[in-house]
């Protein structure tokens, strides 16, 4: 991959509008399939979001958005007032498909909050221009954010990350990887070691896939190797994205972040967050306020193709279903998607106005 154009040939957006549809990539079956589902209704974004099709925080976000813009169009009646109404509903609905990533509220909320118009029609394309808006405006945050955040990269640079803050997590480009992408671009020398990321293995699936479409040196390593990785001088820099990041730079990401953060912190390598301000939230003022999303314990206890073919199995019968069990039947799990890093174990945030220290955070930045 030699610059932006060929990667955007390699990788397809994320998230994309097309008139009076938004297509995305159904992320359930990667990295054996890449499928795309066309959202024509509201409630399949909400689905989508719910149902895992779409995740990572910018891209829930545009999903979000979605769900307004497509709410809009099917919207019959003439009054101003109960068509507000109806929108501000719906966004509640909306916002309440998953908690932790701040860019889900963010992102309706921007799409609402530029209607300017007074007359359903006008509201209507309002909300459309605002929509496009803002795929464009955040992907070019992204590319910001590889602009820092490449700087920091030396040449020969092997990275860690985890989960996945690529460009599946965005409407393109990503986060996490965009510094990596920007370094590239640049002619550097990098390769992108990759935390498999229990259970849903975002890393496995998603940043692989990702790395192995851009023709990107990588290798998947499972969660606990990274102690192993860190302590035998095998990590240059950490790089991850975030879901919530509370006034005080303590942020929160894919479950397993945390520790690695400490772990870095023994083994003196710089650890990155990189996130678009949409994923600061500005009400909350520390990370123990961020609200962090519990899942099914199936998820833990389950082999993963189970996920990806959840339905089928579902009707065809119950003896795969113990095929599939990890654990002893009736076992109990646990299963917190997201932990937070304390603001202290981070180096820096790359956000698209600049590499920002975590404790300066509230006050270096503007909404
Ligand atoms: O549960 P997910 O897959 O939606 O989790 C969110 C994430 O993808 C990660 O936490 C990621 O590292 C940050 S999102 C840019």
């Amino acid at each position: 991959m030699k610059n932006l154009k060929q990667l955007r040939q390699l990788l397809p957006l994320t998230v994309e509008l097309k008139k009076d549809r938004v297509i995305i990539i159904d992320q359930v079956y990667l990295p054996d399939r890449l499928k795309f589902i066309q959202l024509k209704k509201y409630s399949q974004a909400i689905s989508a979001i719910k149902e895992f099709n779409v995740r990572g925080a910018q891209a829930i976000g545009a999903v979000g958005g979605a769900g307004i813009f497509l709410a809009s169009l099917v919207y019959k009646g003439d009054n101003s007032f109960n068509f507000l109404i109806y929108l501000k509903k719906i966004a509640k609905e909306i916002i309440k498909a998953r908690p932790t990533a701040n860019n889900l509220a963010w992102a309706v909320n921007r799409v609402l909050g530029e209607i300017k118009s007074n007359n359903v029609f006008d509201i209507k394309k309002d909300i459309y221009n605002s929509y496009k808006k803002l795929l464009e405006e955040e992907t070019n945050n992204n590319l910001k954010i590889g602009a820092y955040g490449e700087k920091l990269i030396k040449n020969n640079y092997r990275i860690l990350t985890h989960c996945n803050a690529g460009s599946l997590s965005a409407i393109w480009y990503g986060t996490a990887t965009a510094p990596i992408y920007s370094a590239l671009i640049k002619g550097k020398k990098l390769s992108v070691l990759i935390d498999e990321t229990r259970p849903w293995l975002q890393g496995a699936r998603l940043t692989a896939w990702e790395m192995s479409k851009s023709g990107i040196d990588y290798t998947v390593n499972i969660d606990s190797a990274s102690g192993f990785l860190m302590e035998n001088k095998m990590v240059d820099m950490v790089i991850v994205g975030a879901d919530r990041i509370a006034l005080n730079g303590d942020t929160a990401n894919k479950i397993g972040t945390f520790p690695l953060a400490l772990m870095a912190k023994r083994y003196n390598i710089p650890f990155y967050v990189a996130a678009v301000k949409a994923t600061i939230d500005f009400e909350t003022k520390a990370g123990k306020d961020i609200r962090i999303e519990q899942r099914s314990g199936d998820e833990v206890l389950k082999h993963t193709s189970y996920w990806e073919n959840r339905n089928l199995i579902k009707k065809q019968s119950k003896k795969f279903d113990s095929l599939l069990n990890i654990a002893p039947k009736g076992a109990k799990a646990f299963n917190p998607v997201f932990d937070v890093t304390p603001a202290d174990l981070i180096t820096g945030i790359i956000t698209e106005d600049g590499i920002l220290k975590p404790s300066v955070l509230s006050s270096k930045l503007k909404r």
